[in-house]
C-alpha cells in the first residue's frame, strides 16, 4: 500500500504523543505534539467517529453521504485518563486511545472483549503532486475474522484476502476480477468472534481496501486525499452494524411506487412507437405480468437529453398516455452529457447559465459520449441541480413519463484512457471547490439527486422513481440500481447474485442486474434461471444491448415462455410481502435481501457462503446457477423450513441435494412465516383486491410476521394513513394461534384475509375468531386448511 517507491519524499509519517486533550458536547479532541488531531464525535453509544487532521487545524466538515436524518444522541459518555491513555465509554463501547502515539483499540463496554484495534493506526504521506495527504490506516485482522460490504464489487460474498480499489467506473462486460466497477461503497462489516462491526471510511478520494491481502493480520484501508474520516459501527449483530451504516447514510426518502417492484421490460433500444406497442401489446396477450417499459437513448432527436425523435415517436404524450391505459409505465433514459449545438436548448441554458464542468484552466470538460462531442453539468453545484431537476417538467409532468434511468454517470468519457473526466476538472463540491480527483465518486450520485428532486417535483403526488448505474454511499436514498452492463454467461449469474446480497449489505437494497445479460444472449435455459433469481431481486428488469437477437420472455421457446410467466406470476404474488420488507427497509434499513452471513452469523457454516439468501425476513431463495442441472447442493440455515413447492419440511444447519428442474428453484419458507399474497395481476392496479392470502406456515413455537399497506404510491403514508398489521403465531400441538396487532388509519382495499395453513399436525375441530366459536362449514374451505376471515380479527384459534 503505503510506500512511494518513486519520489523521493518524506515517507509514511505518524502521529506522535498526545499532549493536550478538548471536550466539546459529544466532540473530543486529541492534539498531538506534531500537529496531528483526532476530532472522536460519539454519534451514538454504538457509533464513533474517527476524523484526523495532521496541519492543526480541520477543513469544512461537509459530507454527501451522511444524511441529516440520521439518529444522533447516547445513552453515557464518560471520559477518563490514565499515564498512558484516555478511556471513552458509552452504553455499548470502550474506546482506548493511547497517549503515545495516537492509536485506537475498541471494546465491548459489556465483556470488554477486543472489536477492533488500530495495528499502525492512522499514518500518512505527504501527497508531492497534488498536495494534501495520502491519508492510511491500518487495523489488526483477528484469527478467522471475515469481511463483507464494499457495494458492487462482483467477486466472492467474504472479502478476505483480497485487495479493493474505489473509482466509479463504466466497466462494459466486466468480470468477476474486474476492480473497480461502477459504484463506490467504502463500507465494510468484520466479523469476528461472533461479533459483527463496521467500517465507513466517508472519503471520497479514490480509496482502497486490503483485507489481510498484503500481510495476513493487517486490514487496511487509505485514500489520495482529503481526510482520514471513518465510522465505526458496532453490532455485535450484523444486521445492526448495516442499520447502523443505512440509518447514517440514509434510508430511501420514500417507498417506492408499488409498481416499480414489478416486472420492467428494456432493451436498447425499443423503437419507433410501434415496436414499443408490440412489446407492450405481447405482454398482455401472452398474460405476463409486466409494469414498465423502457426508452433507451434511441428515442432522443440525436442524443440529445430531454427530446424526443419525432420521427419514431410523433407524439410522446399520446403514446405514453396509451401505454398507461394498458398498465404500462414508461421510464426513459437521461445521460449526463449534453451535446455541444449551439440549437439546442438545453445546452443553450446550460452554457449561459455557467452550469458546465471546466477544466482547471478555464476550458470546458469536453468529453464524446453518444451524443458526440458535449460538456457535462456540474451537479455538485445546488444551483445546477436544482436547474436540471427543471428541466424534468416536460417529460414527466406534460408527457407523464413515470421513471427516469440515469446511465453514464460515473461519468462515462468514450475514446479516453482513463474513461472519465481528467483529474484537474473543477467543481463546486456544493460550495467547497475541488478537483475531479475529490468529486468524481460522488458526480454521479449527485445527478440522480438532481434527477430525483425533478421527478419528486413533478411526479407529485405520485412518488418518484429513478434508476442510476453509478452511486457513492447514500444515494439509496435517491434511487434504484441496477449492475451496469454485464454478460450473458453462467458466471454472471453468479455475479449478478453477490452483487445484489452485497449491495443490500451495503445499505442500497433497491437494486437488480440486468436480467439475461447485457452484453451477448443467453440460452433459453440461462434466461429462465435469471429470471428466477430475478424475482428475488428488489429491482427486477430484462435488459440487453439488443446487438444480438431479442430478449423478451417470449424470443426462446414455449417452454420458457411457460416456466418465465409462472416466476413473474410468482413474484406478482408476492408484492405485498416484498412491499412490506420495503416498508421496513425504509423505516428501519433493515436489507432486502440478507446473505446466510447476515441472517446467521452464530454458524460459521454462513461465513463463507456466497449462493443462498434470505429474501424479506421469511424466504430462503437459492439459484441454480450451473447449466444442465436437475437441482443442486444448498446450504440451508439452521431451523426447521417449508420446500415452497412440496410443503416438505427440513431441518437446516446442513448442506443438501435439492431438485429443481428448469421449472423450478430451490425455495424454503421458515416454519411460522406468514406470506401475504396478491393474486395474480398483469400489472400493479389490475385488480381490486378484496382479498389477501396469508399462507402460515405451522411451527411449534412463536414467530412474528408483518403486513404493510398503504394506497401503493402518493404519500399518505407518511401521514399515517397506511396499516400495518402484525400478527404472532403461536403453535402448539394441538392448536394454533394467530394474533394480530393493527397500527396505521388506512383502510385498506382487501377485507378478508385467505388463510392457508401449511404444515398443521392435527385436524381441525373448533375454530374460535375472537373468542366467538365459529361452525366449520361456515369458515373452511374445500375440506382443505383453507379459512376465510375478515381482515380485522384479533385472535384466531384453532384446536383439534
Ligand atoms: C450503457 C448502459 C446500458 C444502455 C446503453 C445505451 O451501456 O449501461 O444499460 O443500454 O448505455 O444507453
Amino acid at each position: 500500500m503505503i510506500t512511494n517507491t518513486e519520489l523521493e519524499n518524506k515517507g509514511n509519517l505518524f502521529p506522535s504523543k498526545i499532549v493536550d486533550f478538548k471536550k466539546d458536547v459529544d466532540q473530543l479532541y486529541f492534539y498531538t505534539d506534531n500537529d496531528v488531531i483526532l476530532q472522536l464525535t460519539v454519534v451514538r453509544d454504538s457509533v464513533i467517529r474517527f476524523r484526523y487532521t495532521t496541519v492543526g487545524n480541520f477543513d469544512n466538515d461537509f459530507s454527501y453521504a451522511i444524511t441529516k436524518y440520521a439518529n444522533k444522541g447516547y445513552n453515557k459518555l464518560e471520559i477518563t485518563g490514565s499515564d498512558d491513555h484516555y478511556l471513552v465509554i458509552t452504553s455499548k463501547l470502550k474506546c482506548v486511545i493511547s497517549k503515545e502515539n495516537l492509536s485506537v483499540s475498541i471494546f465491548d463496554v459489556k465483556d470488554d472483549v477486543l472489536i477492533n484495534k488500530d495495528e499502525i493506526g492512522f499514518h500518512w504521506e505527504e501527497s508531492y503532486e497534488f498536495g494534501g495527504n495520502i491519508v492510511k490506516m491500518s487495523k489488526v485482522s483477528n484469527d478467522g475474522e471475515s469481511y463483507y460490504g464494499l457495494g458492487d464489487k462482483p467477486n466472492h460474498l467474504n472479502l478476505k484476502g483480497k485487495r479493493y480499489t474505489n473509482w466509479v467506473t463504466d466497466s462494459y462486460a466486466y468480470g468477476k476480477e474486474t476492480d473497480p466497477i461502477y459504484k463506490t461503497i467504502p463500507f465494510y462489516t468484520g466479523l469476528h468472534h461472533g461479533r459483527a462491526y463496521g467500517i465507513f471510511f466517508d472519503n471520497t478520494f479514490q480509496s482502497y481496501f486490503d483485507f489481510a491481502n498484503e500481510r495476513r493480520n493487517v486490514t487496511s484501508f487509505w485514500a489520495q486525499g482529503g481526510e482520514m474520516n471513518y465510522y465505526f459501527f458496532y453490532g455485535p449483530k450484523m444486521n445492526d452494524v448495516v442499520e447502523g451504516y443505512t440509518d447514517l447514510t440514509g434510508k430511501p426518502h420514500q417507498l417506492p411506487p408499488m409498481w416499480a417492484l414489478g416486472f420492467h421490460q428494456c432493451k436498447w433500444s425499443y423503437f419507433p412507437e410501434a415496436k414499443v406497442k408490440e412489446i407492450t401489446k405481447t405482454f398482455r396477450k401472452l398474460q405476463i405480468p409486466c409494469d414498465a417499459i423502457y426508452l433507451d437513448i434511441d428515442y432522443m432527436d440525436g442524443f440529445r437529453c430531454f427530446t424526443w425523435n419525432k420521427e419514431y415517436f410523433p407524439d410522446p404524450k399520446r403514446m405514453v398516455k396509451e401505454l398507461a391505459e394498458d398498465g404500462f409505465k414508461t421510464v426513459a433514459i437521461i445521460d449526463p452529457g449534453i451535446k455541444i449545438d449551439k440549437e439546442y436548448r438545453v445546452f443553450k441554458e446550460g452554457l449561459e447559465k455557467d452550469y458546465f464542468c471546466k477544466r482547471a484552466d478555464g476550458a470546458y470538460m469536453k468529453g464524446k459520449v453518444w451524443p458526440g462531442e458535449c460538456y457535462f453539468p456540474d451537479y455538485t453545484n445546488p444551483e445546477v441541480r436544482e436547474w436540471w431537476s427543471g428541466l424534468f417538467k416536460e417529460l414527466i409532468e406534460d408527457i407523464g413519463v413515470k421513471g427516469v434511468w440515469n446511465d453514464m454517470n460515473e461519468p462515462a468519457v468514450m475514446e479516453v484512457p482513463n474513461k472519465t473526466f481528467p483529474d484537474d476538472v473543477r467543481h463546486d463540491y456544493d460550495g467547497n471547490p475541488c478537483s475531479h480527483r475529490k468529486a468524481h465518486n460522488i458526480y454521479g450520485m449527485q445527478m440522480a439527486r438532481a434527477t430525483y428532486q425533478g421527478l419528486k417535483k413533478y411526479a407529485y403526488p405520485k412518488r418518484p422513481f429513478v434508476i442510476t448505474r453509478a452511486a457513492y454511499s447514500g444515494t439509496q436514498r435517491y434511487t434504484s440500481s441496477w449492475t451496469g452492463d454485464n454478460v450473458a454467461t453462467w458466471d454472471h449469474l453468479w455475479i449478478a447474485n453477490i452483487q445484489a446480497q452485497r449491495m443490500a449489505m451495503s445499505g442500497f437494497s433497491f437494486v437488480g442486474s440486468d436480467i439475461g445479460g447485457f452484453a451477448e444472449q443467453p440460452s433459453g435455459e440461462l434466461f429462465t434461471r435469471w429470471i428466477q433469481l430475478g424475482i428475488f431481486h428488489p429491482f427486477f428488469r430484462v435488459h440487453s444491448s439488443g446487438d444480438h437477437g431479442e430478449q423478451e420472455p417470449w424470443t426462446f421457446d414455449e417452454d420458457v415462455t411457460k416456466i418465465v410467466r409462472k416466476f413473474i406470476e410468482i413474484r406478482y404474488q408476492l408484492l405485498p410481502y416484498l412491499y412490506t420488507a420495503f416498508w421496513n427497509y425504509v423505516d428501519h434499513g433493515t436489507p432486502l435481501l440478507k446473505s446466510l452471513v447476515l441472517y446467521d452469523q452464530s454458524d460459521v457454516q454462513t461465513h463463507y457462503r456466497t449462493d443462498e439468501f434470505i429474501f424479506g425476513e421469511h424466504i430462503l431463495a437459492c439459484p441454480v446457477q450451473e447449466p444442465n442441472a436437475k437441482g443442486r447442493r444448498m446450504y440451508v440455515p439452521k431451523g426447521k423450513w417449508y420446500n415452497f413447492w412440496t410443503d416438505e419440511t427440513v431441518k437446516g444447519g446442513k448442506e443438501m441435494w435439492v431438485d429443481a428442474d428448469i421449472d423450478s428453484m430451490p425455495i424454503y419458507i421458515k416454519e411460522g412465516a406468514i406470506i401475504p399474497k396478491y393474486p395474480v395481476q398483469q400489472y400493479v392496479g389490475e385488480k381490486n383486491i378484496d382479498q389477501i392470502t396469508l399462507d402460515v406456515y405451522y411451527k411449534e413455537g412463536v414467530e412474528d410476521s408483518v403486513l404493510f399497506s398503504d394506497a401503493n404510491d402518493g404519500y399518505d403514508y407518511t401521514k399515517g394513513r397506511y396499516s400495518l398489521r402484525n400478527f404472532k403465531l403461536t403453535g402448539r400441538s394441538k392448536e394454533l394461534i394467530i394474533n394480530q396487532h393493527k397500527e396505521g388509519k388506512y383502510i385498506t382495499e382487501y377485507n378478508t384475509f385467505k388463510i392457508v395453513i401449511h404444515g398443521l399436525p392435527f385436524t381441525i375441530k373448533e375454530i374460535e375468531v375472537d373468542n366467538q366459536n365459529i361452525s366449520l362449514e361456515q369458515l373452511i374451505q374445500n375440506g382443505t386448511h383453507t379459512i376465510v376471515v375478515d381482515k380485522n380479527f384479533s385472535e384466531l384459534h384453532l384446536k383439534e
